[in-house]
């Protein structure tokens, strides 16, 4: 910040500190594998939200705008804190100009959606000059990188509040502190975080809902920032969970989603008894409530008893996402990923023979630190090997802090951008392959709404996860529908609206 910056900044909010006069060096660990081996034996503390009888109405009058970048997790976040809001009296609005709190809900996975969010605190910042009561503040997975936080305190003095992942709970505190204070808030806690159950949350659109199961990570991915923003494996329990379900089931939801950067680890840090993944599914199959998915899944603690209750279908889908990252073992291994090329592909055989008719769809990193091109191609065997029918591929992007941000590197981008172009053509080709032989089938579709390029038409999913457009009245969005498949592009299908689903298969 230079001497005329910090003049504009000083008359922004004249008595501002530039620097906040606490030391937070406290609130980080250092990324330690180390400290991950020791994860799981501290406790894990479940606690009931409530909100302090003093904050109530701390929102009446006032309004709040959530910006979300990132993951489902986030979108999720998003909803439980909409809900902490409105439980304080604020209204939610989409216009930046008469919100009188702007959060905006960042991812780190990549640089790319680290540097958008720095754009967008760009963008914000004349707002703050113009209405000085704004307060703005920055949450999710970035708050929770050292690195970030001090960028934010040299460069973005526009931010009044920080705050991380593990405690969204504290949203009416950490409000209430940046009301009365001229400081900067930061609340990242050191600690893994817990399990706070009881949260309120504005769900969007009656249709779909997202349920957490667990949180945080403990795989330790050599590339991957999550086990670090989002904490320690923790199992929500298995009552709530439940209750939960149940309750969106009785409010009409059509589909819902678990939760968790790992949901195959869910019940494992659960003490006294054992409950895993498969038992919530056998559980959750009994609810009337037409569609359960789980999203993320980690080909090393899938198990086959999950495997038997999938098979059981009902209303657990016939689609599994399951993250592969790597074709070749030698890299699998550098990334830390816990099983071989083998491994995967036998889980795959099971999954295949217990559930034939199973949409598989997988996540793909390329230009890994010193891939090679034998390693690649390695990758696109398995693709056709697996025939995966849809893919989330990423150019390996170093996060600080990670072991393999020290890893030296040979692989330049252009190659690594080749190498993207071409998993994606093998992508693309397996998708059209995958969607070819629905042309004058009738499928289920969910319809969640317009579709985005044209207005006149409806779109939705299928159990296993394609993508419909057809034309019917609006009143069938939220609905289940029949629709006859006419044709079939390379990642959608067309077709002509049949009818209504109306009974429940459960
Ligand atoms: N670079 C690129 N892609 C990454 N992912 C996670 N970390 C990185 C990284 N550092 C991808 C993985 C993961 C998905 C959510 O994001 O494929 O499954
Ligand atoms: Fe990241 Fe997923 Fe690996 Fe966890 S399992 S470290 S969230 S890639």
């Amino acid at each position: 910040m230079n001497e005329e910056q910090r003049n504009m900044n000083e008359q922004a909010k004249p008595f501002k500190p530039l620097q906040p006069t606490k030391d937070y060096s406290a609130y980080f660990q250092a990324p330690s594998l180390k400290d991950a081996k020791k994860r799981g034996k501290e406790e894990v503390a479940y606690e009931q939200f409530s909100i302090n009888a003093q904050f109530k109405g701390m929102g009446n009058g006032r309004k709040f705008m959530i910006q979300t970048f990132g993951c489902q997790m986030n979108v999720h976040d998003t909803e439980v804190m909409a809900g902490i809001f409105e439980s304080l009296g604020y209204e939610a609005t989409e216009d930046v100009n008469e919100a009188n709190v702007i959060l905006l809900n960042t991812c780190a996975i990549r640089e790319n959606a680290e540097n958008r969010v720095f754009g967008e605190l760009g963008h914000l910042k004349p707002l703050k000059t113009k209405n000085p009561d704004l307060l703005l503040g920055v949450c999710g997975c970035m708050s929770q990188e050292e690195a970030v936080v001090n960028k934010i305190l040299k460069t973005y003095d526009q931010v009044d509040i920080i705050f991380g992942t593990h405690n969204i709970h504290k949203l009416p505190e950490i409000l209430n502190e940046a009301y009365m204070s001229k400081e900067m808030v930061i609340d990242v806690w050191s600690k893994e975080g817990d399990v706070i159950e009881n949260m309120p949350k504005v769900r969007n659109g009656g249709t779909k809902a997202w349920v957490n199961i667990m949180y945080g990570c403990d795989k330790f991915c050599t590339y991957c920032i999550v086990p670090y923003t989002r904490g320690k494996e923790r199992s929500r329990l298995p009552q709530d969970i439940i209750q939960e379900v149940r309750e969106l089931a009785a409010q009409g939801y059509q589909e819902i989603t678990l939760l968790g950067q790992n949901v195959n680890a869910y019940g494992k840090d659960l003490e006294g008894f054992e409950y895993g993944l498969g038992h919530l599914m056998d559980e959750l199959r009994t609810i009337n409530v037409p569609r359960i998915r789980f999203t993320t899944s980690h080909p090393r603690d899938f198990d086959d008893y999950l495997i038997d209750v999938l098979a059981k279908k009902g209303n657990l889908v016939e689609h599994i996402h399951l993250p592969v990252q790597s074709g070749s073992t030698s890299m699998l291994k550098i990334m830390a990923r816990k099983y071989t090329r083998e491994r995967y592909l036998e889980l795959v055989a099971k999954i295949k023979k217990a559930i034939p008719d199973v949409a598989l769809t997988t996540d793909i990193i390329v230009g890994f630190p010193n891939e090679t091109e034998e390693q690649f191609e390695e990758t696109l065997s398995l693709y056709r090997e697996v025939g995966f029918e849809m893919a989330f591929t990423y150019i390996y992007s170093p996060r600080e802090g990670t072991p393999a941000a020290k890893m030296s590197d040979n692989v330049p981008m252009d190659v690594k951008k080749e190498r993207l172009q071409r998993l994606n053509a093998v992508v693309g080709e397996y998708s059209e392959k995958a969607l070819k032989p629905y042309v004058g089938q009738v499928v289920e579709v969910l319809v969640d709404g317009e579709s985005k390029r044209n207005k006149d038409v409806l779109a939705g999913y299928t159990r296993r996860n394609k993508l419909v457009n057809f034309r019917a009245p609006k009143e069938v969005i939220g609905k289940r529908v029949l629709v006859r498949v006419t044709d079939a592009k390379m990642y959608s299908l067309n077709g002509e609206f049949v009818e209504v689903v109306e009974k429940v298969e459960v």
